[in-house]
């Protein structure tokens, strides 16, 4: 079965066209990151009305990677949320008329579950149980997966997702948007000068906290008027070391609580350096396996969605639904998914 992946939650759009049988068979995203930059950051309505923009050539332009035709696909997902509305509504209302018109079954799908399995992709995927980190712009979380639908939340954050840390520290240090790669950049020229606090390292349970730190982050800087780039580059050094400190420990607490000996990083967060040297080495310490999606599939793209859609579709033995109604979920818990059935 071919499934055509629809992603549009936020400012990238993204299609690609996944075989249950061959694989990946193309993917295309345009990401709307200049755009908004000018800005500091997402602005909505801009962001669907430019995903209006990308979604038939991208859309056409898979087809022609596939050496596909429209008639050729099997089914249609889409990302129904959680995610901006506007935005949602795009992406949701562009696959069922289409699914519509070829009179083909859709699976909406959510995002979060998109990251959740985009490692599954790669070649050696992990096999059902593993431990997830899912570290995006929105959330920090750790769960027990024990099979597609089957979501453990063991470890939330309390406040500031960790990606959502790394763009707001890097707007105190005046790195602009997105955040999170530029700060990661420069940290590289950065040494250990300064000691940020590790919240909630030792807490006990698997949750995160990361507002404090963005807060220390700002004394530093207020402390250090005006920056030089030295000093810019040391607060980043320290930042990164911080978060990627407590998500690694988190990360092997979990192991060691569950009991399981494999590790599933996704999300934005999941493409930083400084995290996978940590976590490569911690798990390789304790003799578990971790894995990533490649560095273009840790942020939002279609095939991550074009691949949950697929395993969905799988489950249920082709059926999606076929009723060609649509709404988007804007707020959508993770945990309120339940094991694909017929
Ligand atoms: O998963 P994603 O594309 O979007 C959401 O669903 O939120 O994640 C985007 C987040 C942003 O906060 C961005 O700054 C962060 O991931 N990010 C990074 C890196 N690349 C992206 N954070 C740290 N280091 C990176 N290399
Ligand atoms: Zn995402």
């Amino acid at each position: 079965m071919i499934v055509l992946g629809v992603e549009s939650s936020c400012d990238e759009t993204g299609l690609a066209l996944y075989d249950t049988e061959q694989g990946l068979l193309a993917h295309a995203l345009h990401s709307q990151v200049e755009m908004h930059a000018e800005y500091g950051g997402v602005v909505p309505e801009l962001a669907s009305r430019d995903h209006i923009r990308r979604v038939l050539p991208l859309t056409e332009n898979v087809l022609k990677t596939a050496n596909i035709t429209l008639q050729d696909i099997d089914a249609i997902a889409y990302t129904q949320g959680p995610g901006l509305s506007g935005a949602l509504l795009v992406g949701t209302s562009f696959a069922e008329s289409l699914a519509f018109s070829l009179q083909i079954p859709t699976i909406n799908v959510h995002h979060l579950e998109g990251h959740l399995l985009a490692p599954l992709l790669e070649a050696n995927p992990p096999a059902f149980p593993f431990v997830a980190l899912l570290v995006s712009g929105g959330h920090s979380q750790l769960m027990r997966v024990d099979g597609i639908g089957e979501y453990e939340l063991l470890g939330d954050t309390l406040d500031d997702a960790a990606g959502e840390a790394f763009d707001k520290t890097a707007k105190l240090l005046g790195l602009g948007y997105p955040g999170g790669p530029a700060l990661s950049k420069l940290a590289q020229s950065g040494k250990a000068r300064f000691k940020l606090p590790r919240p909630l390292l030792n807490s006990g349970d698997l949750n995160f906290s990361f507002s404090g730190l963005k807060t220390a982050v700002l004394t530093l800087v207020n402390q250090h008027q005006p920056l030089d780039a030295t000093t810019t580059a040391d607060i980043a050094w320290e930042f990164q070391e911080a978060v990627t400190e407590i998500l690694t420990l988190k990360c092997m607490t979990a192991l060691r609580e569950t009991g399981l000996d494999n590790l599933v990083v996704s999300g934005g967060v999941g493409a930083n350096s400084k995290l996978r040297e940590k976590l490569n080495a911690a798990t390789k310490r304790k003799l578990c396996k971790v894995s990533y999606p490649r560095l273009e599939f840790c942020t939002d793209n279609g095939a991550m969605i074009a691949f949950a859609g697929a395993m969905r579709l799988k489950a249920m033995q082709g059926n999606g639904n076929k009723n060609y109604g649509f709404s988007v979920r804007p707020r959508w818990d993770l945990a309120e998914l339940q094991k694909p059935t017929i």
